[in-house]
């Protein structure tokens, strides 16, 4: 029998992180890692703490896997009992996301992994309108500190692939739900499913130096042109459509308010807003 490959997971206690740990543990060995508990490791599990901005730290993590999937970091908002009420600060964008992020990288590339799956995300492109198609050469358009240390994240990925021959695919994530619970979740949803089998086909292709992905389920009304993801051999099973009729009957699930459906940024728009929408065509 072939021995699995290791598979280092960063952010692997967060939502994406616990659902890809079920996911992939069929296929691989994991490593796991996060600053939070992680849990007793299972059989085909290590579970190592660590802080992403801790470069020695990171260093050690990459050492001995095959590939690593980097989850970790913070999102954009920040939520009280649910609700946002505010967005992520720029100390903590820059230590979790963008030197951990960088030190993610530069991990793979001192210890020779090959592969780096990166979690970007729409905000690196959140103030472009709704009714523009981004493309995956759009020049990046960020919403918050947070949508710029994705952009930043996707720039690192093609330059550790265009430098050092790292193989990197980023994941523009758009809305990771177990199911949409909003009207505009319907353009934009990944489901839990097909979120493991897109990092699974993004661990598996043979031929990658540097290649963007839409993070999102086969939705009848996808935002998103997906033209890598055949390629891939990514075929998302899940279509947000089905749950549509009961999101209209639902108050909750419209949108708040006109500005937020006008940009792909949606509930980070109108964050610390100060701009002019005339201007951002
Ligand atoms: N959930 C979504 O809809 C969505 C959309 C777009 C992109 N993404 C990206 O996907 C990834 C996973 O998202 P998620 O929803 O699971 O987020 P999450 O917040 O649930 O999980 C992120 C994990 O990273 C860990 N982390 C944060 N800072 C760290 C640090 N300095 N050191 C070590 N660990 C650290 C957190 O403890 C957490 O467990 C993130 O990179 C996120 O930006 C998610």
């Amino acid at each position: 029998m072939k021995d699995k490959r290791t598979v280092l997971l960063t952010g692997a206690a967060g939502a994406v992180g616990r659902v890809l740990r079920d996911g992939l543990k069929p296929d691989y060995s994991l490593r796991l890692t996060d600053i939070r508990e992680l849990g007793e490791p299972g059989p085909g599990e290590e579970a190592q703490a660590a802080d992403l901005s801790d470069a020695e730290a990171v260093y050690r993590l990459a050492e001995g896997v095959d590939a690593i999937v980097h989850m970790g970091g913070v999102l954009g908002a920040v939520r009280e009992n649910g609700k946002m009420v505010g967005e992520s600060c720029w100390e903590d964008v820059l230590r979790s996301n963008i030197m951990g992020t960088y030190n993610v990288f530069e991990a793979a590339r001192r210890a020779g992994v090959k592969r780096v799956v990166y979690a970007s995300s729409i905000h690196a492109h959140g103030y472009y309108r709704r009714s523009t198609r981004v493309g995956l050469d759009s020049p990046p358009r960020p919403d918050t500190r947070y949508g710029l240390s994705k952009a930043f994240g996707e720039a690192a990925g093609r330059y550790f692939a265009d430098k050092y021959g790292l193989q990197v695919v980023a994941l523009r994530i758009a809305t990771f739900k177990h199911r949409p619970t909003l009207m505009r979740d319907l353009g934009t949803w990944i489901s839990p499913g097909d979120m493991v089998e897109l990092v699974r086909c993004s661990l598996e292709y043979p031929d990658t130096h540097f290649d963007v992905l839409w993070g999102v389920s086969n939705n009848t009304r996808s935002l998103y042109d997906n033209p890598n993801a055949r390629r891939y051999g990514y075929f998302p099973k899940d279509d947000s459509e089905q749950y549509r009729a009961e999101l209209l009957k639902d108050p909750a699930a419209a949108d708040s308010n006109e500005f937020e459906r006008l940009f792909h940024a949606a509930h980070l728009a109108a964050s610390e807003w100060a701009g002019d929408v005339s201007k951002i065509t």
